[in-house]
């Protein structure tokens, strides 16, 4: 799989574990192959297994909020899961099924070589921190295996509880300065040894953060 495209086109046609019996699209990800960020989900829901692209349903909506809040559109970022194709009835994938769709999210952070990985939910957590509790570590850079990854609350638990929305929203802006950070190559707290991406200089891209001092955009009220 030498591109992105290859990626997608395998996964479309991938039998390699039951999932692909339930769905009626499979969902590889979307974005740029230059993308900064790279943000990992779970598994495609209902609407996301219905249209074949990543969180489009509400909790994907939030997501477009929350990226607008710290002045990202998700032209600008790409977003996986860790399984392509959706558990029935949005169960957590098992082990074995990340385990057989493991290679098409390996091949794409390696093609896309971002400068940060955004976990979404504990799922994705695990990943990098098998066994981590994300009340303690999120909002927090850290480096694992020579990546530098940024974990968060997943949009869809925090989507209908009141308490976690305000975490959430604090955990998307501190984006912008983690972001900061890899580009200086800069010190990650437990971690001292950073290795820097091989993107060339930037272009403004997070330009519009918000000051940490100000309150996020009205429009997040909106949800
Ligand atoms: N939740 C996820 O984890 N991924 C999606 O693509 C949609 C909802
Ligand atoms: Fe293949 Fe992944 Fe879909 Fe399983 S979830 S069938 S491994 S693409």
């Amino acid at each position: 799989m030498n591109s992105l495209e290859e990626v997608a086109r395998a996964v479309r046609q991938c039998t390699l574990c039951p999932l692909h019996q339930g769905r009626a699209n499979a969902v590889p990800g979307e974005g740029p192959a230059s993308a900064e960020i790279m943000f990992i989900g779970e598994g495609p829901g209902a609407q996301e297994d219905r249209q074949g692209r990543p969180f489009v349903g509400p909790a994907g909506q939030f997501l477009d909020g929350l990226l607008a809040s710290i002045g990202l559109t998700r032209q600008q970022v790409f977003i996986a899961n860790m399984v392509k194709c959706r558990p029935p009835q949005n169960r957590e994938p098992q082990p074995s099924e990340m385990a057989a769709c493991r290679p098409y999210l390996d091949r794409q952070i390696e093609l896309i070589n971002p400068r940060l990985i955004v976990t979404l939910g504990r799922i994705s957590l695990f990943r990098y921190f098998p066994g981590e509790s994300i009340t303690r570590v999120r909002g927090k850079l850290r480096e694992k295996d020579g990546r530098l990854i940024y974990p968060v609350l997943h949009p869809a638990a925090a989507l209908h509880r009141q308490e976690l929305r305000a975490a959430i929203i604090d955990d998307f802006r501190g984006i912008p300065a983690a972001l900061e950070q890899t580009r200086r190559g800069g010190h990650v707290p437990e971690s001292p040894a950073v290795g820097v991406a091989n993107h060339a200089p930037t272009t403004g891209l997070m330009a519009p953060s918000i000051p940490m001092d100000e309150k996020p955009p009205e429009q997040l009220n909106l949800f």
